[in-house]
């Protein structure tokens, strides 16, 4: 559990962050409680936890989609008070037009940037479907893709924009298993590529083994709290068979009672 500790190394910082929501203006639902982390510069951070306890939540107020009931988020030191394109965001659903090709998908960040010509809108769009093994697909339409390849084109369209942290919410969920291993190491070899600080959000103890350079994880019950940080220093890429992943899979199994 030896981490970095140098401020300046401080990407993304959680500090004391609560969330209550109000239903029907009176009934609180207490999703988040006293939530304090950090994510360090070019590093590769999964959060681990069960559905509903509120990893999406704290996600959407790190995109500054959500405002916290208390605490603060920063990013580079700045508080975080909206959401802006030095975030790129991944989630579970495609969120693709359906009426725009692969390449259209992908120009969308770009297209509100007033500072790029369209000619540097397409070289850096095709860069980035490049990056993520979409070459060859520019014109194709979201429904001409499969699962995996839907995914991609949002992970181009999230790097297109140059953020300064990738947060990615359960990006795989609804792949079949084989396409999901698949778009992990393709998330891996990315990641490697890039080393852009990353925040991913998962409930699959694998996924988080193969990808984190560290993992934190949450309770399963509400309000979500944050349990441990475990460092997987194990070399890249991952083997789910060597013992010392099952050792550190059993560990965080242990510790968690996961029961996914
Ligand atoms: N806007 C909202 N209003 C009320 N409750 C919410 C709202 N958003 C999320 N919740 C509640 O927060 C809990 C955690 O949700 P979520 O953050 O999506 O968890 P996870 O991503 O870990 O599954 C859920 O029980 C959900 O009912
Ligand atoms: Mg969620």
């Amino acid at each position: 559990m030896n981490t970095p500790t140098h401020a300046a190394n401080v990407k993304i910082a959680c500090d004391a962050v609560s969330m209550t929501f109000i239903q029907k203006g009176v009934q609180r639902v207490p999703v988040l409680r006293d939530v304090s982390m950090e994510v360090f510069d070019q590093e590769f951070l999964v959060i681990l936890g069960p559905g509903q306890c509120g990893k999406t939540t704290l996600l959407r107020i790190i995109a500054g989609l959500e405002t916290p009931s208390s605490g603060e988020i920063r990013l580079d030191g700045a508080p975080i008070d909206g959401p802006g394109t030095d975030r790129g965001l991944v989630f579970q659903s495609y969120m693709l037009f359906p009426w725009k090709t692969v390449l259209g998908n992908v120009t969308v960040g770009l297209d509100m940037n007033p500072a790029l010509t369209p000619e540097e809108r397409r070289v850096e769009a095709k860069r980035c479907i490049d990056l993520v093994g979409l070459s060859g697909f520019e014109k194709y339409y979201p429904h001409q893709l499969s699962g995996g390849m839907k995914q991609r084109v949002g992970l181009a369209r999230a790097f297109s924009m140059q953020p300064k942290v990738m947060l990615m919410d359960e990006p795989f969920g609804q792949l079949d298993a084989q396409t999901r291993f698949f778009m992990e190491q393709e998330t891996e070899r990315i990641w490697l590529s890039q080393k852009r600080t990353t925040l991913f959000v998962t409930n699959n103890i694998d996924e988080a083994l193969l990808l984190g350079d560290r993992i934190v994880t949450m309770e399963g019950k509400l309000p979500g709290q944050v349990k441990a940080s475990y460092r997987v220093d194990l070399p890249r890429p991952r083997d789910p068979m060597d013992i010392r992943f099952l050792q550190l899979r059993q560990e965080i199994t242990d510790a968690q009672e996961l029961t996914l």
